[in-house]
């Protein structure tokens, strides 16, 4: 069956069907999907009972993949997942539920803010690929918000404004936000601020975005608090409704995202129930600020 895409949302949402991802892709396959990817920036599969290293291999048609290094607060010999797919459950280890107050629960608590993964990177992400395998009873949407389509509705003296400009993102800031201030020197230093343009240009087609992500703390040459202002702003007008899509999960979906083109966040869940969620990250190839190429 030939790969087919059809939109479901407005014009950055697509259903693919006639995939199976327990399976390689033949390069037309994977040719369709990242078209779809570039044309859509998001693409939802369903029925998709994938295994961990399916998941990585069906990942790898699009770039390399990210390690977890430096994502979240978790000692790296207290992953649940050996496979390197970052876990964006709310279990432990042992494949429990974390406690409530357990610290690396409350880090990855800020997955509820809206974000595009990585941006806390020198070079950040490229495409997101999101698999459910236990889904949570109450709660946990995930929503996305089209950033081309956001950009293009500013006016043109907002995108002449911001056009240059250059944010600081960190996790720290993020995760700064819901109260979750204590770091160890060697956190405090994974998680040292890296620049990002506010406004990108996808490499393909050219389309610009903005650029945010609950990450950015600052802009360069601007007060904190000026800078916040405006940050906040520009989530606000770009997180409207016309330009959101809210997926609500099925078992064995697998919903992949560019990074480049949307903002996401999950809604709060029921935490006395699991929800087990694994992300495969596609890194990105080059920095958004040129100096940072250097670094
Ligand atoms: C992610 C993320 C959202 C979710 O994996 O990057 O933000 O629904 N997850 O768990
Ligand atoms: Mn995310």
């Amino acid at each position: 069956m030939p790969v087919a895409i059809q939109k479901l949302h407005r014009h950055f949402v697509g259903e693919v069907s006639g995939v199976d991802l327990t399976r390689p892709l033949t390069a037309d396959e994977a040719r369709e999907i990242e078209a779809g990817m570039d044309q859509y920036a998001v693409l939802v599969f369903h029925g998709q009972d994938i295994t961990d290293e399916q998941q990585q291999a069906f990942a790898c048609n699009f770039g390399e993949l990210e390690t977890t290094r430096g994502n979240s607060v978790t000692p790296s010999g207290d992953a649940r997942i050996a496979s390197g797919l970052s876990d964006v459950s709310n279990l432990g280890k042992d494949g429990k539920l974390l406690p409530r107050d357990n610290r690396q629960r409350l880090f990855n608590l800020g997955n509820c803010l809206w974000h595009s993964d990585s941006s806390f990177r020198a070079i950040p992400a490229k495409f997101s690929l999101l698999s459910a395998r236990v889904l949570n009873p109450k709660g946990g949407n995930t929503e996305f918000a089209d950033m081309r389509a956001a950009y293009d509705a500013l006016d043109e003296e907002t995108k002449a404004e911001i056009e240059d400009m250059i944010c600081e993102h960190s996790l720290m800031t993020s995760r700064g936000s819901l109260g979750f201030v204590d770091y160890t020197d060697e956190e405090k230093e994974t998680f040292k601020p890296v620049r990002q343009r506010l406004v990108r240009a996808h490499p393909v087609h050219g389309r610009k975005s903005l650029y945010l992500s609950s990450h950015a703390g600052s802009i360069l040459g601007m007060t904190v608090p000026e800078a916040r202002l405006l940050l906040r702003d520009l989530i606000e007008h770009a997180t409207q409704p016309e330009f959101v899509y809210v997926h609500k999960w099925s078992l064995h979906d697998l919903v992949m995202w560019d990074n480049r083109q949307t903002l996401h966040r999950v809604r709060r869940y029921d935490q006395s129930q699991p929800r087990d969620m694994r992300r495969a990250t596609v890194a990105g190839t080059s920095p958004t600020v040129a100096q940072q190429a250097v670094n």
